[in-house]
């Protein structure tokens, strides 16, 4: 019998346009899934570039105004990989029109954004997923069960960044295609939003809730030439964020994230020390853990670097055969193969909007640290 379609509308054809569209693709053919996907619409404002996007993927229609896209009666999942100041009001419209909404991290520019999304999709009941994709890396779910299983014990320490380097030239302009990241009216905040809220997500799913935090950010080069309006104009955004916290289990931790450290491209690495083992992650060589077990025979004891590419490691018996690694765009085909899964199972896959708002609650408290530099409470 044919499995039922779900019919795709994405907004915005960039970075994050492109690995969506690659997930939708691969998931239903890698993955028993309850569901087929149409790609039904893309939608971005120059048509020309939406239909040269439609073409070369295969959506079979396009629009130019997302409120159209949203109109649409032959659309049942609007997914948001537009920059973060469109989030907010294209979610609220898609969940009060019914549609299930999936949506690019950070959730908001906010927290107060976010919460408002949170409502919209909770009140209209539609299911709701944000796009925090370190979450499907095989190493990092492994990592997960070897945590819920206790291996670990008590945690004391989780430490992590995310390093880039690309903003370091004065030169480099703000604001309009490519750089709305440097733009604090569109992106809402630098790297705290952008970088940080990876790891803070992680983080909150692997070692629980953050209770408070302290925070310093700096803006390394305070005005750049913007794009659309030609004039030099004061950056707004953090270049650099560090934060030290407390999670409610009782660890202490340290994140930093800067677009500053030269050689650096896309460093996210993460540690994590516990009473009985200790665990290494690194974006870089995403398909492999590092782990420490204390617990092992004395003499043979040491940190072992786990290749995870056995069936038995999470999602690899999909892929290919053991030691062949998979890499960075099947985190998002996994998080399209585990909302379907989970909506066939007639449950919410995470992370909900719930779950990004959380996120942002903690990225707020970041920046409001940064700003009052006093220890600051995780609302939420
Ligand atoms: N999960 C991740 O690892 C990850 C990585 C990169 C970006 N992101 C997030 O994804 C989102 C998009 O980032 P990106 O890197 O793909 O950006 P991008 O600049 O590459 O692409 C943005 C796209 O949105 C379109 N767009 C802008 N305004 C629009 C509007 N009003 N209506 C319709 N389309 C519009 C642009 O034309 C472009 O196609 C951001 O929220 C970003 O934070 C997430």
């Amino acid at each position: 019998m044919a499995k039922k379609k779900l019919n795709v509308g994405l907004v915005g054809y960039g970075f994050m346009g492109r690995t969506h569209s690659n997930a939708y693709r691969q998931a239903p053919v890698f993955f028993d899934l309850p569901y087929s996907i149409g790609l039904k619409a893309v939608c971005a404002r120059n048509p020309e570039r939406a239909q040269a996007f439609a073409d070369n993927w295969g959506y079979e229609s396009i629009e130019s105004d997302w409120r159209k896209l949203i109109d649409r009666k032959d659309i049942d999942i609007v997914d948001i990989a537009s920059p973060n100041d469109t989030h907010h009001e294209i979610a609220i419209a898609a969940a009060k029109a019914g549609k299930m909404v999936l949506c690019e991290k950070p959730l908001g520019r906010n927290a107060k954004e976010a919460k408002a999304m949170v409502d919209a999709v909770e009140a209209a009941k539609v299911a709701n997923m944000v796009w925090y994709n370190y979450r499907r890396v095989p190493a990092v779910v492994l990592l997960k069960h070897l945590i819920d299983e206790g291996r670990l014990g008590k945690i004391f320490h989780y430490r992590t960044k995310f390093l880039q380097d690309w903003t370091i030239s004065q030169d480099l302009p703000q604001g309009g295609e490519g750089l709305w990241r440097l733009d604090a009216s569109v992106a809402g905040s630098g790297v705290t939003g952008d970088l940080l809220a990876h790891n803070i997500d992680t983080a909150l799913w692997l070692n629980g809730g953050i209770s408070e935090v302290v925070a310093m950010t700096e803006t390394f080069i305070k005005a750049r030439k913007h794009n659309l309006t030609g004039e030099m104009t004061p950056v707004n955004i953090d270049d650099a964020s560090l934060f030290l916290c407390r999670f409610a289990n009782g660890s202490l931790a340290s994140f930093e994230a800067t677009r500053y450290a030269r050689g650096h491209k896309a460093l996210y690495t993460l540690e994590i020390n516990g009473e009985k083992a200790s665990a290494i992650w690194d974006l870089h060589d995403l398909h492999r853990l590092q782990w420490f077990d204390h617990t092992d025979e004395g003499r043979l004891r040491g940190w072992r670097s786990i290749h995870i590419t056995d069936s038995d490691h999470p999602y690899m018996k999909n892929w290919w055969v053991p030691g062949l690694q998979i890499g960075y765009e099947h985190t998002f085909t996994h998080q399209v193969a585990d909302f379907l899964k989970a909506l066939g199972e007639g449950k919410q896959a995470a992370p909900t909007f719930r779950d990004g708002l959380a996120a942002d609650y903690v990225t707020d408290a970041v920046l409001e640290s940064a700003k009052s530099r006093q220890w600051q409470k995780v609302l939420g």
